[in-house]
């Protein structure tokens, strides 16, 4: 990156219900007293390559989580905003909330407030990757046989070397997500699994560079996932 305008904005999506999880918006759910998020945001604040960092929440949390920011960190670069219906929806309010600032950064580094354990230096790697290739994901070799289930019964087996399970933080060139997003929205498309789906489907430059994590950034997705991040963050 050349400037300082070319640092990397974060976007923290924190928009969801965590209905697997109980519905009990699990990503603010008290860890050793602090937020799930909090873990997050602590990580993105000490990277030296973000300027800045957009939070995404539910409308009835956005006071809940202002407080938070407040009390934990009082830093004026935490912007939070509303989420959408759908994770693709709430990352999408965050690229147009960057695209209406002054000076939008080039790269936008997505990742889930479920996933408390992630690092500083997972942040850095993910950034010079996108800046390399256009886009970079944090990724983990499958350890189970990853299989393709159709109605009940197995098409296919995927291939154990070429197997990876895909987590955040993920990096990618602000103009490629951006018009990925865009495409999709145009033939209604509105509900994708992830932006990586997107970017395969609706850029043609964009190339995803895996960034290999030997441990696996856990995510709470059901209740007794609370127990392995809880262990996960002692270490
Ligand atoms: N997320 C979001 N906006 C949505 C849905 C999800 O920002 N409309 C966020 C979640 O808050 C979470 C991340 O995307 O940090 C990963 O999504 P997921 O694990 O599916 O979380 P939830 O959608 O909250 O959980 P569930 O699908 O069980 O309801
Ligand atoms: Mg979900």
């Amino acid at each position: 990156m050349k400037n300082n305008n070319d640092k990397a904005t974060a976007i923290i999506l924190a928009g969801g219900k965590g209905e697997r999880a109980g519905g009990n918006y699990k990503q603010f759910l008290k860890i050793g007293g602090k937020p799930i998020i909090f873990f997050s945001i602590y990580e993105f604040l000490k990277s030296q390559l973000i300027n800045k960092i957009i939070i995404v929440s539910p409308d009835e949390k956005i006071k809940y989580v202002k407080g938070l920011v407040l009390k934990f960190f009082s830093q004026r670069t935490i912007e939070v905003i509303s989420s959408g219906n759908t994770r693709q929806a709430s990352a999408y309010n965050a690229l147009c909330h960057i695209k209406q600032g002054i000076a939008p950064a080039s790269y936008v580094v997505f990742h889930d407030a479920a996933r408390p354990t992630i690092s500083e230096n997972m942040i850095g790697d993910v950034i010079r990757e996108a800046i390399s290739y256009g886009g970079a994901v944090v990724a983990g070799k499958a350890t189970d046989l990853t299989l393709v289930v159709e109605g009940g019964y197995i098409r296919r087996a995927i291939p154990k070397e070429t197997a990876y399970c895909g987590f955040t933080p993920q990096c990618f060139r602000f103009d490629y997500i951006w018009e990925a997003h865009q495409k999709a929205r145009r033939i209604n498309l509105l509900g994708s699994a992830d932006n990586i789906e997107l970017l395969l489907r609706f850029s043609k430059k964009c190339r995803i560079k895996v960034v290999e994590s030997l441990v696996p950034v856990h995510k709470i997705t059901f209740p007794h996932d609370v127990v392995i991040v809880k262990k996960l963050l002692k270490n």
